[in-house]
């Protein structure tokens, strides 16, 4: 195992009706300024419990932060809080929404061109406005970690950075808040959870016991979840075992001590800068190409992974690879999730825009031994066409 250090502050308030707890967790003085997205927390009456929660404090409200949360709208964001002297926002949303939260909790505050935040991958924050989230769409794993992603329009630059500063106070995860999620946003949650996991297991072993089978463990809960997740929206249980699932795939717990990959992430990444493809359709399009490309490397937990996810146990060694690799793609497909850019009516040209992206994005080392280099990021999108 690698040595680390294991911090995660963010209080976690789960279950149903806890939206009320608002009126202990945000400070009585708070100066708030409430962030959401577009209609949704408002039509399923979230934010309406949001606001009866908060009570007599000072509140504003700042609508309309899209999915890949833009610098443009966020900047009006940060207009807002600064004219409006805010000491403390609340997300209400998705990831989106609270990626969108930590970038206008450093901004805010900021000396200088905000983009740097970015940028730098969120090395010159310096200090950032308290915050606190109540989580509608379980998948990123931002309610519950110190990491956000931001896109810059006008340059087509999707970049990610996090900052010990950027963790959220509290979140507040009730399933039921779910029910209206529509079912291409309960697909997406389930495989961006996924492939987080994979992100930081499917790499070499270090006998990290613990990890591996914490992490074979959320694979299996997403696996077995899924149809009922798909099928049944206001099935509470179902719902809550996601939430929970989506949350500790990225808090930091099973990255304690491993190695990570986060190439899948990357490339995505630039499919979405790009063409605006969902967040975690880029990730089904990715990984199932580059498990198939990274097979060598990968090799000992690929095999672990077949075994232990998906019972893969017949067969030569190179059988139970290709297997691991199909039922992953496999996976995805039936959750809906198309796993080739020709699917999403892209071809070769996108392959090479993609490589552009990444070279003027440095992403030419990717992967858990830095071998991603442009010719196997094109290698894996080939393979995806
Ligand atoms: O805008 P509204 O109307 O609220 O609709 C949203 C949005 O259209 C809708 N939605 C959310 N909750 C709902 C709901 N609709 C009905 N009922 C509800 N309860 O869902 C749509 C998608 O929302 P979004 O927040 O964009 O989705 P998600 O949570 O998947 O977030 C994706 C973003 O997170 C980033 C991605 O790159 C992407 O920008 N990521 C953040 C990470 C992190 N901070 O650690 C890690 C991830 O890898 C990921 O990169
Ligand atoms: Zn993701």
């Amino acid at each position: 195992m690698k040595n680390f250090q294991f911090y995660n502050p963010t209080k976690i308030i789960f279950g149903k009706d806890t939206v009320a707890e608002l009126a202990t967790l945000v400070p009585q003085q708070a100066r708030v300024l409430i962030l959401f997205g577009g209609a949704s927390a408002e039509k399923n009456g979230t934010l309406a419990e949001v606001r009866a929660a908060l009570g007599q404090r000072s509140v504003r409200e700042f609508g309309g932060i899209e999915p890949n949360p833009s610098y443009e709208t966020l900047m009006r964001a940060v207009a807002m809080a600064q004219a409006e002297h805010v000491d403390y926002l609340l997300a209400v949303g998705g990831g989106s929404v609270i990626d969108g939260t930590k970038f206008v909790a450093a901004a805010a505050v900021f000396d200088g061109d905000a983009w740097e935040i970015a940028r730098s991958g969120g090395t010159k924050v310096r200090k950032a406005l308290a915050f606190g989230a109540v989580l509608t769409l379980p998948a990123t794993g931002s309610e519950m970690n110190n990491g956000a992603v931001v896109t810059h329009k006008a340059s087509q630059d999707k970049l990610a950075f996090r900052s010990p500063l950027l963790f959220p106070q509290f979140s507040v995860l009730d399933p039921t808040k779910t029910f209206t999620l529509p079912a291409r946003q309960v697909a997406n949650g389930l495989v961006d959870a996924f492939v987080h996991t994979t992100e930081q297991y499917l790499t070499y072993p270090v006998q990290a016991l613990a990890q591996d089978r914490f992490a074979e463990s959320l694979l299996q809960t997403l696996v077995e979840i899924a149809p009922r997740a798909l099928a049944a929206p206001d099935d509470y249980a179902t719902r809550a075992n996601l939430m929970w699932t989506a949350t500790l795939a990225l808090n930091g717990l099973i990255g304690a001590g491993v190695p990570q990959d986060w190439a899948t992430h990357m490339i995505g990444h630039e499919l979405t800068a790009l063409y605006d493809i969902d967040h975690a359709r880029t990730l089904a399009i990715v990984l199932p190409s580059l498990l198939k490309v990274q097979r060598e490397q990968k090799r000992a937990k690929l095999l672990q992974y077949g075994e232990r996810v998906w019972g893969i146990r017949d067969g030569s060694e190179e059988e139970r690879l290709d297997a691991a690799v199909d039922a992953t793609r496999a996976f995805f497909e039936r959750l809906g999730v198309p796993t080739r850019l020709s699917a999403y009516g892209l071809g070769a040209q996108a392959v090479e825009a993609v490589l552009a992206q990444l070279a003027k994005h440095g992403m030419t080392r990717l992967g858990e031994h830095g071998d991603i280099d442009l010719a196997r990021s094109r290698r894996i999108l080939e393979e995806a066409l």
